[in-house]
């Protein structure tokens, strides 16, 4: 047992409220005092984990809980880390105080850590890493966390009621077995409104749990286990729900998003499947789904006028070997699925990409985008870059350089190496000194710069669709838990707006294209959650600008 026993939050003093003043004939009708913890989730990381903590904040508002609108107010607080980088672990352990602090004035907050830092080869040593913490639950463990506070009555839904999750099985350091129920919660959670999603009209769709890949720099299979594909129909039937909640925008989420279905069982109704991996070690696909056939069944979901239901369809993180000519021909097909693709190259250099266990060379790759380009002209394509892995030379750092400017990729995302526990990578010499990871990081922004702004300055003059996110806020908020990110892979905006010329009322909003273009406009902020008609007047190197053409969703104006 690793983790410390909690007391029951039910019965925590300073969560009993006041009792209102009764007749006292009544008192044996006397309501039980209001003893539900007040929550706030701070998530770290990607899609996958944001996905995560929607099901967790669903879970708890499922059982009564409210949500906080900060750290320091809640009774609650759930962390849902990344581990991907010593980064984003240290983000975490530096909050440790301010948590301890919280916590001393407050004697009944609880803390939860999830996420990928909670590792089961690492787990003895968690608490002292993060002293504040109460309750630790890897990934697989999530669905338990309102059960395992204590918060789950006898009436509770019977998901959550019997939520359990079988021994994790580890070897040698490596998870090589989490057997879970990540997708039979996740089904509970969909059919019983249990997913507390963050956006009105973009909706997260996990598909895939964990990773099977041996990323020798990566600790994701570790943290995620691995590789485990929610069922076809299931995924259909959530896809169906958003639907039918009138969401605008669908992202299909996985680790390895393109390998979805190898471990399902075949069925004859997927017979025509007859897909072989040609490189690396040979999978027999016969007759399983995959992402091509689950993207056909999402777009199929039409509405009355005959069009795909939900508009715009994504799905991340491809991998370039499992990219195949039946995704490529489903992203053709399908009308819903978005003009951009995220397609991590890693490195231009071979030997760097054998030393990364990446399974494809440069050749491969280059392969897969020209076919790419050729089916779906304008493709906008994103990448991963990690520069200063083990051995890697100036002339191979090079090779990468050369890769950008070959490929002129829309944006890059890009990191400087940073060994993680238990990879396989630990075995190799980490010798790029941290100045010239620093200055080779900051050269390839400096390249990607030049063709980012290159790239969109093809859009001036064109009129877009774009889907309004957000009203762009005023100025970073001095938040703990504002970005999660390493501020080396966020590009920042150095697009001016100025809200204001788009008539009374209008602020600064910011949006997407399908093509995944940061467009900045002036509107009123009711647009939120719409697709406007947008005309492109400045291009800068990650974003672009323009006024407003057509302010309605009228899904006709952008046929
Ligand atoms: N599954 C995706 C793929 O195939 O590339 C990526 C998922 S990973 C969580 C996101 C990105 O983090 C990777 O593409 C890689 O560039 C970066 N990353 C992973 N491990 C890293 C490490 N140890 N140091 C620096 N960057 C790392
Ligand atoms: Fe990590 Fe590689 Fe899996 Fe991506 S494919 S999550 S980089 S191991
Ligand atoms: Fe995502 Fe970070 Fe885990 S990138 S999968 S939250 S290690």
């Amino acid at each position: 047992m690793t983790q410390r026993q909690l007391t029951p939050l039910a019965t925590l003093p300073h969560l009993q409220a006041p009792q209102p003043a009764l007749d006292p004939t009544l008192a044996e009708f006397r309501p039980e005092a209001p003893a539900l913890p007040s929550f706030f989730v701070w998530t770290l990381g990607c899609q996958m984990n944001q996905s995560d903590s929607e099901e967790m904040a669903g879970q708890l508002l499922g059982v009564g809980c409210e949500r906080s609108a900060s750290i320091d107010d809640a009774d609650l607080v759930v962390i849902n880390t990344c581990a991907v980088r010593e980064h984003a672990e240290a983000k975490v352990i530096g909050r440790q105080g301010l948590l301890a602090d919280l916590k001393r004035t407050k004697p009944g907050m609880r803390v939860v850590l999830a996420g990928c830092g909670v590792r089961q080869s690492e787990r003895a040593g968690l608490a002292k890493r993060f002293p504040a913490v109460d309750l630790f639950l890897r990934p697989d463990e999530e669905p338990e966390l309102a059960l395992r506070l204590g918060l789950v009555s006898a009436q509770a839904p019977v998901g959550l009621r019997t939520a359990d999750t079988a021994a994790t099985t580890v070897l040698g350091g490596r998870t090589v077995g989490a057997a879970d129920r990540l997708a039979a919660s996740r089904a509970s959670a969909v059919t019983e409104g249990r997913v507390a999603r963050s956006s009105t009209f973009s909706a997260w769709l996990p598909i895939v749990y964990g990773c099977d890949k041996t990323c020798t720099y990566c600790i994701v299979p570790f943290a995620r286990g691995p590789e485990r594909s929610r069922p076809f129909d299931e995924i259909v039937a959530e896809a169906r729900q958003i639907a039918a909640a009138g969401y605008v925008e669908l992202t299909l989420l996985g680790q390895n998003v393109n390998s979805y279905g190898h471990d399902l069982p075949a069925e004859e109704r997927f017979g025509h499947i007859d897909t072989r991996r040609s490189a690396g070690r040979r999978l027999d696909l016969r007759a399983r789904p995959d992402l091509a056939e689950l993207m056909r069944a999402v777009d199929a979901i039409r509405g009355e006028d005959g069009e795909p239901a939900i508009p715009r369809l994504r799905f991340i993180t491809s991998h370039p070997w499992d990219l195949s000519d039946r995704l490529i021909e489903a992203m053709d097909e399908c009308d819903s699925v978005c003009e951009h693709l995220h397609l991590p190259i890693q490195s231009g250099d071979d030997e760097m990409l054998r030393r990364m266990g990446r399974q494809y060379t440069v050749a491969h790759y280059l392969e897969r985008l020209e076919r790419l380009r050729s089916a779906i002209p304008g493709l906008a394509v994103s990448t991963d870059v990690i520069v200063g892995f083990c051995g890697e030379t100036r002339a191979q750092f090079e090779a990468t350089l050369r890769l950008l400017e070959e490929v002129r990729y829309d944006t890059v995302f890009a990191a400087a190496y940073s060994p993680r526990p238990g990879t396989a990578a630990l075995q190799l010499a980490d010798d790029v000194p941290p100045e010239e990871k620093r200055r080779r990081l900051n050269e390839l922004l400096r390249c990607q710069e030049a063709i980012g702004l290159e790239r969109n300055r093809e859009w001036l003059g064109r009129d877009v669709e774009v889907l309004v996110e957000q009203v762009t806020p005023t100025r970073r908020r001095l938040d703990p838990t504002d970005g999660d990110t390493d501020d080396a892979d966020l590009p920042a905006s150095p697009v001016p707006v100025l809200a204001g010329t788009a008539g009374e009322g209008s602020v600064a909003l910011a949006g997407r294209t399908r093509h995944n273009k940061l467009v900045h406009l002036a509107g009123h902020p009711d647009l939120v959650g719409q697709r406007v008609r947008v005309h492109i007047e400045y291009a800068g190197p990650f974003a672009l600008r323009g006024h407003l053409v057509e302010a309605q969703d009228q899904p006709d104006v952008f046929a």
